[in-house]
């Protein structure tokens, strides 16, 4: 879940004098359906997000101009210029509220990059967050969620976190109501990229030329899954129609899929799709007083 320390309310109207500082979750898709390609380039999608403890934490800070400076996995290599999605998510929300973009952002990062897991997205959805409660711009988290459709499919839902519903491209986000439970997963970050668009159209191409798997189709096993808490019911559930395309271009995927299991997992999936995290649900869930992550 996305979590500002915000100010109280006499300064959120001002925006906040101090610093601002908003931790965001990475994701992993339990469930992710790929339907048709769309006019408009996307695919239709029926997925379940679901938020994990790896966390990047942004600071915003009152400034002249702004800045983005950064710390931790993926400093050097990640660009912190306009195409960041940090900088470009302060230019959204500033054109929308109609202030000035002016702040010092500062990202610690710890999800790894293109790692099927969201790290980007998560960024981005944190900027609106704490630029928000900077700027006394005080919008509702689904105007915050509207500004975020713009910058990315996933990006909504990690305004949200918890466990959620994506449709449509995958922007369209309904929190799923799960008991209070904890889950434990093992990530494995494969070494070299995938892109994103390649993966669906290898998609594409493996359908049109018969060769995919059938199509997850709804998500009802896994939400019951989900509710009943129990990782040997719930590993039977989770899917990914980007998986085939996924191992079909990094064929050493399956290996890590196989190690896991090898190890004692229930089972691995692929993560999204970009450079694609295996996971695996490998204990029993315990009782938790907090939301799933
Ligand atoms: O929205 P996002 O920036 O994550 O999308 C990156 C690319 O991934 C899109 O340009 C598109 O090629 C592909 N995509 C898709 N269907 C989706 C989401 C993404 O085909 N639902």
């Amino acid at each position: 879940m996305t979590e500002a320390w915000r100010p109280d309310d006499e300064d959120e109207r001002r925006g906040a004098a101090g610093p601002v500082k908003v931790r965001v979750p990475a994701k992993v898709n339990l469930h992710l359906g790929v339907g048709p390609l769309r006019r408009d380039g996307f695919h239709e999608l029926n997925t379940i997000y679901h938020a994990i403890s790896i966390y990047d934490e942004l600071t915003a800070r009152r400034g002249d101009t702004l800045a983005l400076t950064m710390e931790g996995e993926g400093t050097g290599e990640l660009a912190l210029d306009d195409s960041n999605l940090v900088i470009r998510a302060a230019h959204a929300l500033a054109g929308y509220a109609g202030v000035l973009p002016h702040a010092r952002l500062h990202l610690r990062k710890q999800i790894p990059l293109a790692g099927g897991l969201a790290g980007g997205s998560a960024d981005a959805a944190a900027a609106l967050v704490a630029c928000d409660a900077l700027w006394g711009t005080g919008l509702s988290r689904d105007e915050l969620a509207g500004i975020a459709a713009d910058l990315g499919s996933d990006v909504p839902f990690l305004i949200y976190g918890g466990t959620a519903l994506g449709t449509g491209r995958g922007e369209a986000i309904s929190p799923v109501l799960a008991r209070p439970t904890s889950w434990h997963w093992v990530v494995a970050i494969a070494d070299a990229g995938l892109s994103t668009p390649a993966a669906y159209r290898e998609l594409d191409r493996l359908r049109d030329s018969g060769a995919a798997g059938a199509p997850l189709g709804s998500t009802d096993a896994l939400l019951g899954a989900l509710r009943q808490r129990d990782p040997r019911v719930l590993a039977r559930t989770l899917g990914n129609d980007l998986q085939d395309a996924a191992l079909t271009m990094r064929p050493a995927l399956a290996d890590t899929l196989k190690a896991g299991e090898a190890a004692g997992a229930l089972t691995g999936i692929v993560s999204g799709s970009g450079r694609p995290a295996c996971f695996s649900p490998p204990a029993r869930p315990t009782r938790s007083g907090s939301p799933p992550s």
